[in-house]
């Protein structure tokens, strides 16, 4: 077990920002939450966290953050994460999410911190070549969304090289479900499990199946999802293994299981037991019909076991999305 220390959590108010923030806090440590509240939300921001509100683009008070708080790590969340957007507003994109997380890298480097966790994703490799993905497959990422994730994770092997910057990029796949009260919220939604689910609870007519000519078993896209808790477990493992090895390394971040649209939508009949009208119409652009994660790197490197399953995931969440059918706007 690695000593007390205090991170800074990047998009702490965001989904994943949030329940990693509540498992540092649960794990010991201390949480310095760095948000700006244009997606992220104030209310699943932990207690007992300290909150800045700011800007990644505010590099005066991101070296404040540093010095005030003597920071030990960072784990970088905060990033727009929309990825139809990306493709039509390509500059949002690579202003925030790379840009302005170069702010962070150099305030980062320049207070002397040595450890920074990336929250990268499965959307560097395009459409991959093999299935599973195993972390050298060749990263060609099909939407501006994944080269900036990209771009940035190539910045971090050269502050490594020039400055000593040690860090682990974890590449996720589909995170879903809900932990510590914290569901999925985010405005406009487009993840496919929420979108089921609000169907379910009469706020939306139906659910749209985008696409069911892919060359997957019944037509439609298969993802891996991962639950919010083992994808937030294995922030906790990386960190100490990045503290105590000193060494910088990548992972892939999913079950290693897919499953399909059509079967995503047939468990949450069974869990809600809700009919949940679906309708077939086109495919979405951009989306690759497969992507399953190689785990076998992360389970035997970090010791990551993914506790939960599909069933487990859907359950977490449609619990979230009854009690808060308005999400955090109620
Ligand atoms: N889908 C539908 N109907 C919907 C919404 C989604 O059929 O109304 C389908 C999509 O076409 C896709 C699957 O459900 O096949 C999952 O879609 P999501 O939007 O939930 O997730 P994505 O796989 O598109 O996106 C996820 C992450 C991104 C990441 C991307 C990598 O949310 O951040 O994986 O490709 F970049």
């Amino acid at each position: 077990m690695l000593k007390i220390t205090r991170i800074l959590v990047t998009g702490g108010a965001g989904y994943i920002g949030s329940n990693c923030a509540y498992k540092l806090l649960e794990a010991g440590h201390d949480v310095v939450v760095y948000d700006n509240l244009v997606y992220g939300h104030k209310e699943s921001l932990p207690e007992n966290a300290v909150f800045v509100e700011g800007d990644l683009s505010d590099t005066a008070k991101l070296d404040s953050v540093f010095k005030k708080h003597k920071i030990d790590a960072v784990m970088h969340f905060a990033a727009y994460a929309y990825v139809g957007e990306s493709v039509e507003n390509p500059r949002k994109y690579f202003q925030n999410n790379y840009v302005n997380g170069l702010n962070l890298l150099n305030a980062t480097v320049d207070n002397g911190v040595k450890n920074i966790i990336f929250s990268s994703t499965c959307a560097i490799f395009g459409v991959p070549e093999n299935i599973p993905i195993t972390e050298e497959l060749p990263k060609d990422p099909i939407n501006p969304y994944g080269l900036a994730k990209l771009m940035f994770e190539k910045t971090l092997d050269w502050y490594d090289k020039a400055y000593g910057l040690k860090s682990i990029c974890l590449r996720y796949f589909n995170a879903a479900g809900a932990d510590f009260g914290i569901g999925e919220d985010h405005e406009p939604e487009t993840h496919l499990i929420p979108l089921i689910l609000q169907v379910a609870l009469g706020k939306r007519k139906e659910i749209k199946i985008f696409g069911t000519d892919y060359p997957t078993k019944d037509g439609t896209c298969v993802r891996d999802y991962i639950h919010i808790t083992d994808l937030s477990d294995a922030h906790i493992l990386a960190l100490e293994k990045l503290m105590e090895s000193g060494k910088s390394d990548r992972y892939n971040l999913g079950v290693g299981k897919g499953h399909s649209v059509k079967e995503i939508i047939e468990i949450s009949r069974e869990v809600t037991g809700h009919h949940i009208l679906a309708v077939e119409t086109g495919r979405r652009p951009g989306d690759p019909p497969v992507l399953i994660a190689d785990s076998a790197k992360i389970k035997k490197e970090l010791g990551w076991e993914p506790k939960h399953d599909i069933k487990d995931i859907i359950k977490s969440a449609w619990e979230w999305h009854s009690k808060n059918p308005d999400g955090f706007r109620d």
